[in-house]
């Protein structure tokens, strides 16, 4: 192919794929929306639960709605035995995200029709899926540690309750609601890799557990979800580094990335920083202030040096921010990413949904991107097929 009629290729950014209702980002004006409410409002005045709920169905539920669905909610978080045995056989080093991407296929085997295209029984798993994710999280990482698995508490809320099954002591409700912001502010992000991943793999008509298990592999790469657990293994690099400056310029001129700056969509700013950046100050000012000032002097370097290159674009994300909250909240670094999938199957759930069920305006079924060829070609007859005693 010619360098005249070869295409820049854009990893699909600004390339519409389909109608969506469920979230809306403004990347100029950092304005993130889900079914019409901004961030903010919904980290300030609702809960995870509420959030779940609205993204699932559409609207804010009625004091009874919430009411009996945080108990349908709390009554799924269970996890079949099996599913805890089999955790018991795996390697105790294993990625917590693999551990929780191999565990979804295994809930789907307890299925009976576990590809049915029914949208109330497609609800019905994903409000279960919602539930169990902060059981198998915390389960792996008790069993890893040689540690008894937990019951759910019922008692406890959606994020209070995996702190319990995780750490195995009841931790105080200012933790358990700044968890529970951090659950709300991380649910949905419209087309981003993971939620794409999914869609795509349900668009062939693949179940529900397909296309959270795609959005499990997706998230879990360090571009995407993955990215908060290696801000946090920066900061712990650089804990005791006397110049924090020289090594974020050495970095950058090395040609690396900081991990936890940058987005293909906010140029300027993450509504979701903004406010955890506020949640990581305020935490850490309990205990010295450490990772805010670490983080403070990455960024202002890191800010400087992309100014410097005309890349203005480049600031701090969620991730830059959520990982010193978790950390400061006892959760190990290589559950970060975990909790971002806690948050993020409400998202995933309800766009597998809107895929396999909403009236997508002259959407096609199925994703079919295509491909640039730029590998061997002898025209269409094909290269001759040389005999494997001719080949040198
Ligand atoms: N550190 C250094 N340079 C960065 C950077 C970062 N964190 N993020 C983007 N850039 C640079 C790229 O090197 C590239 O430079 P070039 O044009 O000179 O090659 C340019 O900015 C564009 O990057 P690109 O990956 O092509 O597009 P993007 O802006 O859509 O990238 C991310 C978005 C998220 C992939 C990118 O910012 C990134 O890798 N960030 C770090 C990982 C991260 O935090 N991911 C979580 C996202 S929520």
């Amino acid at each position: 192919m010619s360098e005249a009629t070869r295409v820049k290729n854009t990893g699909l950014r600004g390339v519409t794929v389909a109608d969506s209702a469920i979230s809306f980002i403004d990347g100029e004006k950092g304005v993130l929306i889900y079914r019409g409410y901004r961030i903010e409002d919904l980290a300030d005045r609702s809960s995870f639960m509420e959030t779940v709920y609205l993204l699932l169905f559409g609207i804010l539920p009625t004091g009874e709605h919430l009411e009996a669905f945080t108990r349908q909610v709390k009554d799924l978080r269970r996890v079949p035995g099996y599913v805890i045995d089999s955790m018991r056989h795996w390697p105790k080093s294993a990625r917590p995200m693999d551990v929780l991407q191999a565990c979804v296929p295994l809930l789907s085997m307890a299925e009976e029709h576990g590809d049915t295209m029914d949208r109330q029984v497609c609800l019905n798993r994903s409000i279960a899926l919602v539930a169990q994710m902060p059981t198998l999280v915390a389960a792996w990482h008790r069993i890893r540690n040689d540690q008894p698995v937990l019951d759910p508490d019922p008692d406890l809320d959606h994020a209070g309750n995996f702190l319990w099954m995780l750490q195995g002591k009841k931790t105080d409700p200012a933790t358990a609601k700044d968890l529970d912001v951090c659950l709300i502010l991380h649910a949905d992000h419209t087309f981003n890799a993971s939620t794409f991943a999914a869609r795509e793999v349900v668009s062939t008509r693949a179940s529900l557990y397909a296309g959270v298990a795609a959005g499990l592999g997706a998230l879990s790469g360090s571009l995407h979800g993955g990215a908060n657990a290696k801000v946090m293994e920066m900061l712990l690099k650089l804990e005791n580094e006397p110049d924090i400056e020289g090594w974020v310029s050495a970095r950058l001129a090395g040609g690396e990335r900081i991990m936890g700056m940058g987005h293909a969509i906010y140029k300027t700013g993450d509504p979701r920083a903004v406010y955890l950046k506020r949640m990581g100050q305020r935490l850490g000012a309990q205990t010295g202030g450490k990772w805010a000032d670490i983080s403070r002097k990455i960024e202002e370097t890191a800010l400087a040096i992309f100014a410097g290159l005309g890349k203005s674009t480049i600031l701090p994300n969620v991730d830059f921010n959520s990982a010193p909250v978790y950390y400061l909240m006892g959760i190990p670094t290589d559950l970060m990413t975990p909790i971002f999938a806690i948050s993020r199957v409400a998202g995933w759930c309800a766009h597998i949904i809107e895929e396999q069920f909403a009236d997508v305006q002259g959407k096609p079924a199925l994703y079919r991107p295509q491909a640039q060829y730029v590998g061997e070609y002898c025209g269409l007859m094909g290269c001759e097929y040389s005999p494997m005693s001719t080949r040198k």
